[in-house]
């Protein structure tokens, strides 16, 4: 596998207030965040709503600038390149080859124009197609969606959510992007569309070539799709590790109570419920000292107040977390506890979505 993005020491404060509003408060929304996404993976990235996940892929495209930290994107058969380093011009070409999926369709399709206009967009902006060969590209990438040619006229209210998201996905894909960042891209659509979409996703990304990061709230989700998991509390990276190793035996106890709260399967146990989760998350803007999952840590020691844990490798294997403890806590994993052992569970009608709600 070769490598096709590497995020280093990403930071993102947003400045809020200032002015005849009080004084400016600085609410840091990603603190020294690093990975690394091999070409072909699916990284998910998961975590409780306010803990970055947006901010960490809008800041990969750029379209918000970093406060500190580098983004490097790997082109195909060229040296790497900067994006946190290129202007608004420069970065023109490579967002060609990096596209992201909203969670919204209705919002991010324009209700204004025709489908076919809306997929056509991209082309025509990044001046790529024109005329017949436009035309044949918007068709061909609309019906690997999905989407019957006799559609192309109508305008996005005339569609169902599920075919919302098609559009929404055939407007990333038609400039033959190498990765796709999809933010919440499933969470807005009923659950046996959920499915449908997934497993479309599944396929388009053996069709063409795909990397995908995949922003999800949901676990069970993110345990059908992706292959590593990269967890979020605060704006940091907890624990990064191959979507197996992590259901089987969390490292991080952040992960443990995620993984908790996932629904049984078994149905003469409980059905299908996630539970919710403990403790409040503390505002960013005043975020504690030490880990920063100390004030919901039901391991916590007194280290754990004073000094921040390292991200590392447990053990020497591909799975890191940031706990103090990290190689020693015996944490229990969704495969045996909650889900009930064995294969990884599929996204069918009535699995999908019932994951934990963050
Ligand atoms: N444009 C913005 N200005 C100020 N604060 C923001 C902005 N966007 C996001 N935030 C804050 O940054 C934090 C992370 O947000 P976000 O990345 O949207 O989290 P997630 O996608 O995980 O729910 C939240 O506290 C959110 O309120
Ligand atoms: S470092 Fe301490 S508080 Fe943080 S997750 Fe580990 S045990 Fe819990
Ligand atoms: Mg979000």
């Amino acid at each position: 596998m070769s490598t096709l993005l590497t995020v280093e020491n990403l930071s993102k404060v947003y400045t809020l207030g200032g002015g005849l509003f009080g004084p400016a408060r600085e609410l840091v929304a990603l603190n020294d965040v690093g990975f690394t996404l091999e070409a072909g993976e699916t990284l998910a990235i998961v975590g409780e709503s306010g803990c970055g996940k947006t901010t960490l892929g809008r800041c990969i495209i750029k379209a918000q600038p970093v406060t500190h930290g580098h983004v490097y994107y790997h082109p195909k058969d060229q040296a790497k390149v900067e994006l946190t380093a290129l202007g608004k011009r420069d970065i023109k070409p490579w967002r060609r080859d990096i596209r992201m999926i909203f969670q919204d369709p209705m919002s991010s399709l324009n209700p204004n124009m025709r489908v076919f206009d809306i997929v056509a967009e991209p082309l025509r902006i990044h001046r790529v197609a024109r005329g017949k060969e436009l035309e044949e590209r918007v068709l061909d990438t609309l019906a690997k969606v999905g989407i019957a040619p006799d559609a192309v006229g109508r305008y996005p209210h005339a569609f169902s959510g599920g075919q919302r998201q098609r559009i929404g996905i055939a407007r990333a894909l038609v400039l033959d992007p190498r990765l796709v960042i999809a933010d919440e891209a499933v969470s807005a659509l009923d659950v046996s569309i959920q499915a449908q979409v997934l497993n479309l996703l599944d396929d388009l990304k053996s069709e063409f070539g795909l990397t995908y990061i995949f922003i999800s709230h949901d676990l069970g989700v993110v345990n059908y799709i992706a292959d590593r998991v990269l967890v979020m509390y605060l704006g940091h990276v907890v624990e990064n590790a191959p979507t197996e190793m992590l259901f089987e035996r969390p490292r991080h106890p952040y992960t443990e109570m995620l993984l908790e709260a996932l629904p049984i399967a078994d149905p003469t146990r409980r059905k299908g419920r996630s539970k919710e989760l403990k403790g409040e998350i503390p505002y960013l803007g005043n975020r504690p000292r030490g880990c920063p999952f100390h004030t919901r840590c039901k391991y916590a020691q007194d280290i754990c107040r004073s000094e921040k844990p390292a991200l590392r490798s447990i053990n020497g294997s591909a799975q890191m977390a940031a706990c103090h403890f990290a190689e020693t806590l015996d944490l229990k994993g969704a495969y045996e506890s909650s889900i009930g052992g064995g294969d990884r569970p599929l996204p069918l009608e009535g699995r999908a979505g019932e994951g934990v709600v963050l």
